[in-house]
């Protein structure tokens, strides 16, 4: 017995090494974490048991049965955050550079298998030269089981993707199918085909980091929901993300104790500025309701003109969308749209209420929107709010205007509780626009046209310009001062915490993609 002990202990020893003490040092010079180091950080001090750590390929092309690595370059198990069950996989870029093949793919499915039949989210670490080359297409059937696990699992358990080295090919497509993607600045990237692929078909000059690093898919694709310093801040974030989440579609996220007080927050209000065309921070008004220090925001840098994010009110989590005036006035355009649609389906999918921050002059006009799509691309953050059945309250702070009024959670599509403050104007469009077209012919016939257009405008602003006809038709169910939004806030959190509502039955609906 003790000679096979030894045995099991030696294995066990050589699963631990993964590639070897010279790539593990190539690893560290590249500013990355081994696989293991990772896992370390992520649960708690411990918890992690790992499966399948003696699991090896079964391939012999290319002299790979001389290159068998316990584990086959990826480490698959479960332990805890904070107390909470969480199944990880974690790519091992030293052995055969995390490259996935058919036991690789097997080892990440089983731990999903796990996750879905207990209830519990799956953080996957991708470090990996995608498919194994040398074994051909169980490659491809390997990420493909994965893919189809990823699809079932949404919306059922959270699934978060953190990319820490290369993420090319269709290798980017599981990331892409889990709730939230964070990168790591520099040791990080995600593209279809790379860069010298890009030369031979489009000609342009492009490196990986400018094709697909963190802060392009921050910046620019909108791809990556968090682009963190280094590989700790982004371990650190996915413990933060899943504070705020639940450990599946049937539970809520517990509350933190809270401690009720004078919830008056006098700050909110000199926020709004006398000159409704003046611009404000969005965030400064987030942070005044909030509990201090809580919030969490997602995509920061992407379609900058909606802010979203999670926070806590009195305890509670939530999910906030806010426009934010200082970027583009607001307004709402395609990539807003999709960033604001994509939360409000997540918060919806796991018991997270929602909070709708509404100062919006419309939708973005011009010929780029138009042949974007701002049409389906719209449809798809009214459609969201529309089937969202968590609790929902919105809060106008100042303007809502046009078919924006309707699709930021109005009352009309299924609001819980509309509050407005009195600076808010609820109209079909902005005065000065509304004067021109209903008094044309007014102006145009006027004496003096530029006055006479003033004089409409402030008839139009002073009927429409204010919350009070919203009011008087039970559009909005208070106005209310800036200060006492917290406490109301959380009152009617509290009033919509057991809500249900049953959709009609259906297969499943048909957002508008
Ligand atoms: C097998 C691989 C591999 C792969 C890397 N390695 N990628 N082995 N299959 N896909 C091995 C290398 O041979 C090397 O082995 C070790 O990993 C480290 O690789 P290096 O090249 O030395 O590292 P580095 O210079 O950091 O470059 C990393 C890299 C590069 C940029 C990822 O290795 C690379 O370009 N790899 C190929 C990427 C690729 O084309 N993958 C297929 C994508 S298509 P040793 O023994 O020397 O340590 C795809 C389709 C999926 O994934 C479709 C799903 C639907």
């Amino acid at each position: 017995m003790k000679d096979k002990s030894i045995e099991l202990l030696e294995k066990i020893a050589a699963s631990k090494q993964g590639g070897g003490e010279k790539r593990i040092e190539a690893q560290h010079k590249k500013g990355k974490l081994t696989a293991r180091e990772r896992i370390d950080v992520l649960l708690d001090e411990g918890s992690f048991e790992e499966i399948g750590g003696l699991v090896t390929h079964r391939s012999t092309n290319f002299g790979l049965d001389k290159t068998k690595f316990l584990g086959d370059g990826v480490i698959t198990g479960y332990g805890t955050i904070n107390n909470r069950l969480i199944y990880v996989y974690s790519q091992d870029f030293t052995v055969l550079g995390g490259s996935l093949a058919e036991a690789h793919a097997q080892k990440i499915c089983n731990i999903m298998d796990l996750a879905m039949k207990n209830g519990a989210p799956i953080i996957g670490l991708n470090d990996s030269g995608g498919a194994r080359i040398q074994e051909g297409v169980v490659s491809l059937g390997g990420y493909a089981d994965i893919f189809y696990r990823n699809t079932l699992a949404s919306g059922v358990v959270p699934q978060l993707s953190a990319i820490l080295g290369p993420c090319a090919g269709g290798a980017v497509y599981s990331p892409a199918l889990t709730d939230f993607i964070l990168m790591t600045k520099n040791t990080s990237y995600m593209f279809v085909t790379g860069p010298n692929v890009v030369k031979t078909v489009t000609n342009e000059e492009v490196t990986a980091e400018e094709l697909g690093g963190a802060e392009t898919h921050m910046m620019k694709s909108g791809v990556t929901h968090f682009a963190c310093e280094n590989e700790l801040e982004t371990l650190n974030h996915l413990k933060k993300i899943l504070s705020y989440i639940p450990q599946n579609c049937e539970e809520k996220v517990e509350h933190l104790p809270y401690q009720f007080n004078n919830e008056d927050r006098k700050d909110l209000d000199d926020i709004i500025p006398e000159n409704p065309n003046h611009p404000y921070d969005i965030k400064s008004v987030i942070n005044g309701l909030i509990d201090q220090d809580s919030f969490l925001e997602i995509q920061e840098n992407f379609a900058e003109n909606i802010v979203i994010g999670f926070a806590r009110i009195a305890g509670r989590s939530i999910g906030i969308i806010a426009n934010q005036p200082a970027v583009l006035a607001g307004v709402l355009d395609v990539n807003a749209s999709v960033k604001g649609a994509r939360f409000v389906r997540f918060c919806d999918a796991f018991n997270i209420p929602l909070l709708v921050l509404e100062d919006v002059p419309g939708f973005l006009p011009g010929t780029d929107q138009e042949w974007n799509g701002i049409i389906s691309n719209g449809a798809k953050l009214l459609f969201a709010f529309s089937e969202a059945t968590v609790p929902r309250i919105t809060v106008i702070t100042r303007k809502a205007y046009g078919g924006a009024y309707d699709v930021m959670n109005s009352k009309h599509i299924g609001a819980d509780m509309n509050f407005a403050w009195p600076s808010a104007e609820i109209a079909v469009m902005g005065a000065k626009g509304a004067a021109e077209i209903i008094f044309k012919k007014e102006i145009a016939g006027a004496a003096d046209p530029k006055a006479k257009w003033e004089e409409k405008e402030k008839e139009y602003a002073e009927l429409f310009a204010n919350p009070y006809n919203a009011a008087a038709r039970g559009y909005i169910d208070e106005v209310i001062l800036p200060h006492k939004t917290r406490e109301k806030l959380i009152k009617a959190f509290k009033m919509t915490e057991n809500k249900k509502v049953n959709l009609p039955k259906k297969k499943h609906s048909n957002i508008p993609l």
